[in-house]
């Protein structure tokens, strides 16, 4: 649809000029030709023309008329091509492309990128729910939010973790843009430059991305493949150093799956309040439990204000609903301080939207078809890895989330099954890049956020035949 007049006769001209008809210095037809051609007063016409003169396509030249200006892209080309190439971390692109989509992932079977799938997302709620807020709040949410977030939606996130036995003051929540912009507003809020944090491995990219980009030096506590973060391996280490904070994911390990047992993580509390260091939990995969179990966080057992949670929606509804929390404890004086900083972005949009979704419950109902389904989706994994995969490999049937760690016989040459991989669209995050010592060479990560479909079993059958 055409909103200004003019536009009958400057879309054609701007047409003609982006597919290179008219040439810069080209003549444009007259005033007068356009008004009998097109039926339009003499006024609209010269509205028509000093739009694309605005636009920089055509100058005019008195008594002379109109002409198509000379082509200021190609001076922009000329200053651009003058400059430096972007340079970009190697190490930092590399592992970007390892754990994201690719465009042309129509026909690819990846099992790489660890949110909900196209199959598992529920569109049709998120949807349906965005577009009731739209209506229903209408211009208000063209303001400004509170700083912190919508007060309504920080009772809501508040109540809705008491359900869980979890004590999550309002006061002391942050919203913000997503689980990793929590954990950027955590570690900023107890360490510097310098500083020595603790972090569980294998731990995933995008945290290790953070830790380096903060320069936090870094001591890695292991996770073992059974009962996860070794807590006696911690307890050394904070003998021998100066530990400011302990980052791990006790609830359903990106990758590992592992679930800490509530005595690791009462064990692991009393460890940090000895020492007085914050321990930051990414509770992300809390609610993706396979049984009715919700697993309670460390901060359930917390009473010192030491443990920040964090999580986000990310994984349970969708990955663009772009909404975390940060529950910062006695942390929270400069956490606001930092989230400010970092502009008032979360969109009222999504805070309404994710604050309904809580509070009619249709995020539970949600939860209980999606955990339902990534069980049969764990359990079908593991069976088509167990049976076309060599017979020495190794992995843990997870009992929520949606990553599994498999360790590969290690007579595997790795670089080779991934270049096979990827010649069938098969695509695995590598277990390097869960380490900053480049460890986990002989492992991978596979995610099953989405259902398998004839395709995706064929893909993961060839895989295994791939890999010998
Ligand atoms: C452990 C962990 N934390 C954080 C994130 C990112 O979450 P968000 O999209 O909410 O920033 C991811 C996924 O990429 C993750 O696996």
């Amino acid at each position: 649809m055409k909103s200004f007049k003019y536009e009958i006769f400057t879309s054609f001209i701007e047409k003609n000029i982006s597919e290179g008809i008219y040439m810069p210095g080209h003549k444009l037809p007259s005033v007068r030709e356009v008004k009998d051609k097109y039926q339009i007063s003499i006024s609209t016409v010269q509205s028509g023309y000093e739009y694309l003169m605005i636009r920089g396509l055509v100058i005019s030249i008195p008594k002379s008329g109109y002409f198509v200006a000379t082509a200021t892209e190609k001076k922009q080309e000329k200053i651009s091509s003058r400059r430096k190439p972007v340079v970009r971390d190697p190490l930092f692109k590399n592992n970007l492309l390892l754990t994201t989509s690719l465009r042309s992932g129509r026909q690819l079977s990846e099992f790489n990128v660890a949110a909900p799938g196209d199959l598992l997302v529920p569109q049709k709620l998120l949807l349906r729910t965005m577009q009731q807020v739209i209506r229903e709040e209408g211009a208000s949410l063209l303001r400004y939010y509170p700083a912190n977030g919508s007060s309504d939606l920080r009772k809501t996130i508040s109540g809705y973790a008491a359900g869980y036995q979890t004590v999550l003051p309002p006061e002391e929540l942050l919203i913000t843009d997503g689980a990793l912009q929590s954990l950027y507003i955590a570690l900023s809020s107890v360490c510097t430059a310098g500083d020595v944090i603790a972090v569980e491995s294998p731990c995933v990219f995008s945290v290790l991305e953070i830790i380096r980009v903060l320069h936090l030096r870094v001591i890695e506590i292991p996770a073992d493949t059974q009962s996860g973060f070794d807590v006696d391996f911690f307890r050394k280490a904070c003998e021998k150093n100066t530990i400011k904070a302990v980052l791990l994911t006790p609830n359903f390990h990106n990758p590992t799956g592992i679930l800490l047992s509530d005595e690791k993580k009462k064990d692991l509390l009393r460890i940090i309040q000895h020492e007085g260091i914050a321990l930051i939990e990414n509770d992300i995969y809390g609610d993706l439990s396979f049984t009715n179990k919700r697993p309670l966080p460390v901060k359930a057992f917390d009473e010192s204000g030491l443990v920040m949670t964090y999580s986000s929606y990310s994984k349970t509804l969708a990955p663009g609903i772009r909404l975390g929390w940060l529950s910062a404890g006695r942390f929270m004086e400069r956490a606001e301080q930092i989230r400010f900083s970092l502009g008032s972005s979360v969109s009222p949009v999504y805070q309404e939207t994710v604050d309904r979704l809580l509070k009619t419950n249709s995020y539970d109902r949600h939860l209980r078809h999606f955990r339902k389904q990534l069980a049969k989706n764990a359990h079908l994994t593991v069976r088509l890895l167990s049976e076309n995969f060599p017979k020495d490999t190794t992995l843990l049937t997870p009992s929520g989330g949606y990553n599994l760690w498999v360790r590969m016989p290690d007579q595997i040459n790795m670089e080779g099954f991934y270049r096979q991989c990827n010649k069938i669209g098969v695509r695995f995050t590598p277990g390097y890049t869960f380490s900053f010592s480049g460890i986990f060479s002989n492992y991978f990560r596979i995610v099953f956020s989405d259902n398998y479909t004839t395709q995706r079993i064929e893909a993961l059958r060839l895989a295994g035949q791939l890999a010998g």
